[in-house]
């Protein structure tokens, strides 16, 4: 299905039509690329990529961004399955995709407790912080070397609590922030130039536990800080969720706060899960457009946001439509449809980026 942008202000949306009617000549023109758009305004757009992208996907993502993320094939349980044994092929694929279209690197993820280094859970356990800093200081020290063009890195991944400020999850609770601030130093030591990044999920709904979130980050990004850790960035993924909404203008507040401590911000990881809206998947997607029309059209508003990046582009290659193909309402939670169609959420997003200010 191919919505033009004229449908998509036609839609009923009546925010966005509001705007466009009282704002006219503003809005983005009809042929704009989501990398123009954001280009323009200082903000690179990205979308993760599979190592095996279809074709159809990879032409969409060498169109519309400047930037790509390997959505799986450089977590450490993916990439090393004993000390020193790396399967660099995966990954391989994806920056050899990214150099033959000029796209940029984000590297995800150096650490994340979700899916560590299996072979050395055991070990860390019983040997300590100084066998967890080694281990997977190794490690980021052979993936950093391997590619060593890659922009930035998620030194870190989801280690905030919503209780406490780190996740009361192993190796977490046992070694502290001084895991952390020594792997950040350890990044650091082996890409001088990169951007370091801590990603971190559910800091923009408008729930308790992502307030409790929110506060929690700012402690731990302030401890960081103390202990001298570099770090360029916070990634915010904003995977979007129709049942727990966003709250954007306590999200934009948070902004101003990690904007104050020096950090860019990274909206890392966006899609919207659609699970709460309409059956009908043209109303569906209007009120999934309508979604990110209002978060984006606000934090957008904070100039430390230099990046926009979706968890799969397409709805043909994102992880909330894995084996999704049998169901009678399958979920739409992207910028492209199956068969690479603009949605309405496109020109939410376009527009979005287009009426930003620059930074
Ligand atoms: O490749 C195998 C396939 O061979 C096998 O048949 C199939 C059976 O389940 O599994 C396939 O691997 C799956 C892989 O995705 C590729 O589709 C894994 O089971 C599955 O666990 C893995 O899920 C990924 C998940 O992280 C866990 O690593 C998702 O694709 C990925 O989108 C998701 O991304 C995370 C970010 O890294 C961090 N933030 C949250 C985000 C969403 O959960």
């Amino acid at each position: 299905m191919h919505v033009s942008r004229r449908s998509f202000l036609k839609c009923g949306l009546t925010n966005l039509c509001a705007v466009a009617v009282a704002a006219p000549g503003v809005a983005s023109a009809e042929n704009v690329l989501l990398k123009d758009a954001g280009l323009a305004k200082g903000i690179d757009v990205g979308s993760a990529v599979r190592s095996r992208v279809s074709q159809e996907v990879a032409k969409v993502v060498a169109q519309e961004c400047s930037l790509v993320v390997p959505e799986n094939a450089l977590k450490p349980a993916n990439l090393s399955r004993g000390p020193g044994d790396y399967r660099w092929s995966d990954a391989d694929r994806t920056y050899e995709f990214a150099k033959a279209n000029g796209l940029r690197v984000h590297g995800h993820a150096l650490f994340w407790h979700k899916q560590p280094l299996k072979w050395a859970q055991q070990q860390l356990d019983g040997r300590g912080l100084q066998y967890a800093i080694e281990t997977y200081g190794d490690f980021a020290r052979a993936v950093i070397s391997r590619y060593p063009n890659t922009v930035s890195w998620d030194v870190l991944n989801e280690i905030a609590g919503t209780r406490s400020m780190l996740r009361n999850a192993h190796p977490m609770s046992e070694f502290g922030v001084d895991l952390f601030a020594s792997l950040l130093h350890n990044a650091r030591s082996i890409a001088p130039r990169a951007a370091l990044v801590i990603n971190e999920d559910n800091l923009e709904s408008g729930t308790s536990e992502s307030r409790a979130k929110r506060k929690n980050v700012l402690k731990l990004l302030k401890s960081l800080k103390e202990r001298g850790a570099p770090l360029n960035a916070l990634g915010v993924q904003g995977h979007l969720n129709s049942a727990r909404l966003p709250d954007p203008e306590a999200t934009l507040d948070f902004f101003g706060d990690v904007q104050s401590l020096g950090l860019d911000i990274y909206l890392s990881e966006l899609d919207v899960r659609d699970s709460a809206f309409d059956s009908d998947f043209r109303r569906r997607d209007d009120q999934i457009a309508e979604l990110y029309w209002k978060f984006l059209s606000t934090t957008l508003k904070s100039r430390a946001v230099k990046r926009v990046v979706f968890w799969g582009i397409t709805d043909a290659e994102n992880w909330l439509t894995n084996g999704t193909s049998q169901q009678k309402r399958r979920p739409r939670p992207a910028l492209f449809d199956r068969y690479m169609g603009r949605k309405p959420a496109y020109y939410a997003v376009r527009e979005a980026l287009a009426r930003a200010p620059g930074r």
